[in-house]
């Protein structure tokens, strides 16, 4: 393929009219263009375990794809070029693999290289070295292919769509899942750049978490071939694709919407205070620097709620309730252009520096665009979150500290909301003035980098704190590195859900119905569905629902909650919107808490379960179905 970006040219502050092939011979003539690759960082805490890349002896600093997506087959298959840097006695370079099927390895020039492919750790989900003799190389050509087990990746069928004609692709790479379709170092603290040349059958249309190229060409044999490049190093876990029959519709001058045709108006409708969001991202922490911001509403089996893959989030279709009432989504997503894309966790032991600044980040964005009061109901809803994760699991659980060294746990309320609490708390005693000037600061002068909870507190200590007094009253280390809720924790007002509060307290006591509740926020809804008591009769929950309507609401976060309370009341007349739900939605945020709740119901919940799961396994996502094989193998 052309290559469309040489990486270290670009590096190079303004040879823009250097061919490609050029800049690459020329990379060791010009040792200024190591300086403008993000850092490798070294101290033991930023070392990678989920990696078997050894990125001091050699790295990867960009990955040109040129893939033939397969669909009847749901195989990827192509080349992947690799430039790599090495130390000169740099005798081979390591990559991470993942059941990828490698046909060939060489040079630039076609030179065979010797490789072998290492033991596959089973647990984890690591993978195998794949360990190659550079022998002199800089540049690799690997030929391989991705089969239809890779678990990045989810080919649906055209009953999997909306529109029901053509199948879909989309991948999901965080966190260590790129390896099942991309041979290279994937680890968050290696950046790199990357292009690709995808190829797919009309009329399908492919989106990347890169800048498409000009129009896509058409190659005659009923296929497209199209273009993307991010000139930007990312961590490899955000290079991303969707293909689909899909369809575009701006929504601001850098913002727009991708999803199917029969998708497309209820999505664009949803995300329509996109462009004003990002202008208060900004507002808040400076320059938006990816261009533009896109996002795509994927089919229902889309694991996540969303994934923060730059130039183009990926969203699942649940969000959409008709009144933005689940666009903190956006806000979040969005959010992650900084806190994570931007400034990254080196290890995924780290990912509340991804997640629970994105999580605070978020939260400011929602009050600035939607005001004090939507951001102080939704950062209550998150402190019950983190409250209800400490009661179960124990305030001195070791995992629930911000920094840990474990293995990555996914979903977690301790790197969400303890993560965002924590930053509440800085702000509340350092005051927002300070607080917004530090952070911003943090993002600029981390930007395309790495970063470990230990460089975020000496961060903190040498640019915010003030006095040592102030150090004491932040309790800075405590929050990241120990367990539970520090007692300086700046609560959420008691008075954002004062009427909801109310209005359970009265259900409790008489089961009155609240008689308003139409008119509420769905998080006053959520606060209330979530707050009532759990024990609830065959009668009190059919009059609770007939009065609230809870099985028709069009809010999946409300469907979802009336489910969970449903089910563990062995409520028969909810099973077949259970089954309904189970069947279309794949995210895994909804699907494994009501395995889990059918499951915990054992002579009456465990035949149901796995009466459902044994029809909808093979529609979802490797994620969802991980998640769900644990809960029906448990006890
Ligand atoms: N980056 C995460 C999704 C993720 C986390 C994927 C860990 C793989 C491993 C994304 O930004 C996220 O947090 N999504 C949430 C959004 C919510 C908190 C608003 C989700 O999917 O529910
Ligand atoms: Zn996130």
């Amino acid at each position: 393929m052309r290559r469309l970006i040489a990486p270290l040219a670009l590096l190079l502050a303004s040879t823009a009219c250097t061919t490609p092939g050029e800049a690459i011979n020329e990379r060791m003539a010009v040792p200024d263009a190591f300086a403008r690759i993000a850092p490798i960082l070294t101290t033991p805490e930023a070392v990678d375990t989920s990696t078997y890349a050894q990125p001091q002896v050699a790295r990867v600093v960009h990955v040109a794809l040129d893939l033939d997506l397969d669909f009847a087959a749901q195989r990827v298959d192509g080349t992947a070029m690799l430039d790599i840097l090495a130390e000169p006695d740099a005798q081979e370079i390591v990559l991470d693999s993942k059941g990828l099927q490698i046909a060939a390895i060489t040079d630039e020039a076609g030179r065979a290289l010797d490789y072998t492919v290492g033991e596959e750790v089973t647990q984890g989900g690591k993978g195998a070295p794949l360990t190659i003799q550079l022998d002199g190389a800089k540049t690799l050509r690997i030929e391989y292919a991705a089969a239809s087990d890779a678990a990045a990746l989810q080919w649906l069928s055209p009953e999997q769509t909306e529109g029901g004609v053509h199948p879909f692709l989309f991948s999901q790479g965080q966190a260590i899942l790129n390896r099942t379709w991309i041979p290279t170092q994937d680890s968050p603290g290696i950046r790199q750049t990357w292009e690709a040349r995808i190829t797919a059958p009309k009329p399908l249309d492919v989106v990347m978490s890169g800048v498409r190229q000009g129009e896509p060409e058409d190659l005659g044999n009923g296929r497209r071939a199209f273009r993307f490049v991010m000139d930007k190093p990312v961590p490899p876990y955000l290079i991303a694709i969707a293909a689909g029959d899909i369809d575009f519709a701006p929504i601001g001058p850098r913002t727009g919407v991708w999803a199917e045709p029969a998708t497309l108006p209820r999505a664009r409708a949803e995300v329509g205070d996109t462009e004003e969001m990002v202008e208060a991202a900004e507002a808040l922490y400076g320059e938006y620097r990816w261009g533009r911001y896109d996002m795509i509403v994927l089919p229902p089996a889309f694991p996540y709620g969303g994934m923060e893959n730059p130039v183009m989030t990926f969203l699942t279709p649940t969000f959409i309730a008709g009144d933005r009432s689940n666009n903190g989504l956006i806000a979040h997503e969005l959010a992650h252009s900084w806190s994570g894309n931007l400034v990254t966790n080196a290890v995924w032991g780290d990912s509340w520096l991804n997640e629970g600044v994105t999580t605070y980040f978020e939260n400011r964005i929602m009050e600035a665009v939607y005001g004090k009061k939507r951001a102080e109901q939704e950062a209550a809803l998150m402190f019950a979150s983190i409250r209800e994760t400490l009661d179960e699991v124990g305030e001195d659980a070791p995992g629930t500290a911000l920094s840990t060294d474990g293995e990555y746990e996914l979903g977690s309320a301790v790197a969400y909301e303890k993560g965002a609490f924590f930053l509440m708390t800085v702000e509340s005693i350092v005051g927002r003035e300070r607080f917004d000037a530090w952070l911003r600061q943090w993002f600029d002068n981390h930007a395309f980098q790495p970063a470990t909870s230990e460089m975020f507190y000496e961060d903190m200590m040498a640019n915010l704190v003030r006095s040592e007094a102030e150090a004491e009253r932040l309790m800075l280390r405590e929050w990241i590195f120990e367990p539970g809720l520090p007692a300086n924790v700046a609560k959420p007002d008691p008075a954002a859900f004062a009427e909801v509060d109310a209005a359970v307290r009265a259900y409790a006591a008489s089961e009155a119905i609240p008689g308003d509740y139409a008119d509420w926020t769905s998080a006053e809804r959520q606060r209330f569905l979530d707050n009532i008591p759990k024990d609830r009769s065959a009668a009190q929950l059919a009059a609770l629902n007939e009065a609230l309507g809870l099985s028709s609401t069009g809010n999946n976060e409300e469907l979802f909650l009336w489910l969970e309370l449903a089910l563990a009341n062995r409520y028969e007349p909810a099973v077949p919107k259970a089954e309904a739900f189970l069947a279309r939605v794949g995210r895994a945020k909804f699907v494994r808490p009501l395995f889990q709740t059918l499951w915990d119901q054992g002579d009456w919940g465990r035949p149901i379960a796995q009466r459902i799961y044994a029809d909808t396994r093979s529609s979802y996502h490797s994620v969802t179905q991980a998640g769900v094989d644990r809960v029906l193998a448990s006890e």
